[in-house]
């Protein structure tokens, strides 16, 4: 399976209700959305959840199970069905089936059959309908200093120009990154908060724990402390931008560049990894080196694409051909150099499609955007008033402590 699945649950037994949580809850790409002792209710959660499947288990009462499958299929035909019982008779399977459950398991349920089952209802129920599951660009450099929070923070505020996209840009430099400085934002939760919530957190929840910046980037930034560096465990990472995927179209990584196991789990799940370089020595025998380690990872190198920084920065680069030469590989996009810009940006806390529109450097941004995605950019998204919070800024911050 490709995407995450939202699911709600139905099992008056509670005994049965909590293991089959646990049991998804441990399950990669699986998002639980909801979950109900009640038959009689069950339909309006479905309605509000809207999930991709549900699952009901039959034993507490088969006829009050079979009505419900009913509705859900005549109401919600987009949403697959999954029925469980402990029972195997022909005539009981044939009941449900007619009430137009996708799929029969026998409890209690096992791994493979579950995913088969889930994987096979949701592609032949909503198919088209069902909501995408995000893609994810990791974002990283051949060196330090190289812009690559630069390029991911941009590239995220260019994608959300188009306003069927939904961004979110993750700071996975966990140490001293740096991304709340350049969206000029104090955001209140951290990947750290969201981690060790990760299993009591729903979408919703999710949502309203990330800063929205007026770009319409959604931020999720490093945790406060140093000492934190180390808190946030692969699984939980992975569950995170499961649970991300489910809820954005784009998911923006600014890996650290240190290659631990966040980031390569980040570029495990993701649909792009831009490594960003300058034409340098240095930099060319580390994307060497990078391209020489990936290749011991399934399907990652595929997915990478080089993106040269700073073109025209120094006379004495290397060219394009000779550098495409020494990494054996073409160079997927080129960004010029432009200090003053992007350093008023930078500086200012201000992204590149709001402070500075027209620069040529802001237009290769969305280009490569554009490349990546297809689909044009649009003017800047405008907050829906209810969403509007007091800006917490860096800038309004270290201006209140110097007066
Ligand atoms: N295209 C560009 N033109 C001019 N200056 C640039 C460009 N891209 C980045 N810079 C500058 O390079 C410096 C480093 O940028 P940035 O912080 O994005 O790099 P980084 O790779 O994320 O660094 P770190 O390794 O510290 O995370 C900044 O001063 C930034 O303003
Ligand atoms: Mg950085």
């Amino acid at each position: 399976m490709s995407d995450t699945i939202r699911i709600s649950i139905c099992d008056p037994n509670e005994k049965g209700r909590e293991n089959l949580k646990k049991f998804l809850v441990g399950m990669d790409r699986i998002w639980l959305e909801a979950d109900s002792s009640r038959y009689e209710f069950f339909m309006q959660i479905v309605e509000q959840t809207n999930p991709d499947a549900v699952i009901i288990d039959l034993d507490s009462d088969e006829n009050k199970a079979i009505q419900l499958i009913s509705l859900i299929r005549e109401s919600r035909p987009n949403c697959g069905v999954i029925a469980v019982s402990t029972r195997t008779d022909g005539p009981l399977i044939l009941r449900v089936m007619r009430a137009g459950a996708g799929e029969f398991l026998n409890a209690p349920i096992q791994v493979d059959e579950l995913l088969g089952a889930l994987e096979r209802v949701t592609k032949s129920t909503a198919g088209s309908q069902r909501a995408k599951s995000g893609s994810i660009i990791a974002v990283t450099g051949a060196s330090g200093g190289i812009g690559s929070t630069t390029i991911a923070v941009n590239l995220a505020c260019a994608l959300a120009q188009n306003r069927s996209n939904n961004v979110v840009l993750v700071d996975l430099d966990l140490s001293l990154g740096d991304a709340d400085i350049f969206l000029d934002t104090i955001p209140e939760y951290t990947i750290l908060d969201v981690s060790q919530n990760i299993a009591r957190l729903d979408l919703a929840m999710l949502r309203k724990s990330l800063t929205k910046h007026e770009s319409g980037v959604y931020l999720l930034p490093r945790p406060m402390h140093l000492e934190d560096v180390d808190a946030i465990s692969k699984d939980q990472f992975r569950k995170v931008l499961g649970l991300l995927k489910a809820s954005f179209s784009h998911l923006v990584i600014d890996l650290s560049k240190s290659f631990h196991s966040l980031d390569m789990a980040s570029m495990e799940m993701a649909e792009h990894i831009l490594i960003v370089t300058q034409l340098d020595l240095p930099c060319l025998r580390n994307i060497v080196r990078i391209l020489t380690s990936l290749e011991h990872h399934d399907g990652l190198l595929d997915r990478v694409k080089i993106i040269v920084n700073r073109i025209g920065l120094d006379k004495s680069f290397i060219s394009i051909s000779h550098a495409e030469e020494t990494i054996n590989r073409q160079i997927f996009w080129k960004i010029a150099n432009n200090y003053a810009v992007i350093a008023e940006a930078r500086n200012n806390g201000i992204p590149l499609v709001i402070g500075a529109p027209k620069a040529p450097i802001t237009q290769q941004i969305c280009e490569l955007a554009e490349k990546l995605y297809g689909g044009g950019t649009q003017p800047p998204n405008v907050e829906p008033e209810g969403e509007k919070k007091e800006k917490k800024g860096w800038l309004k911050f270290l201006s209140k402590s110097q007066s």
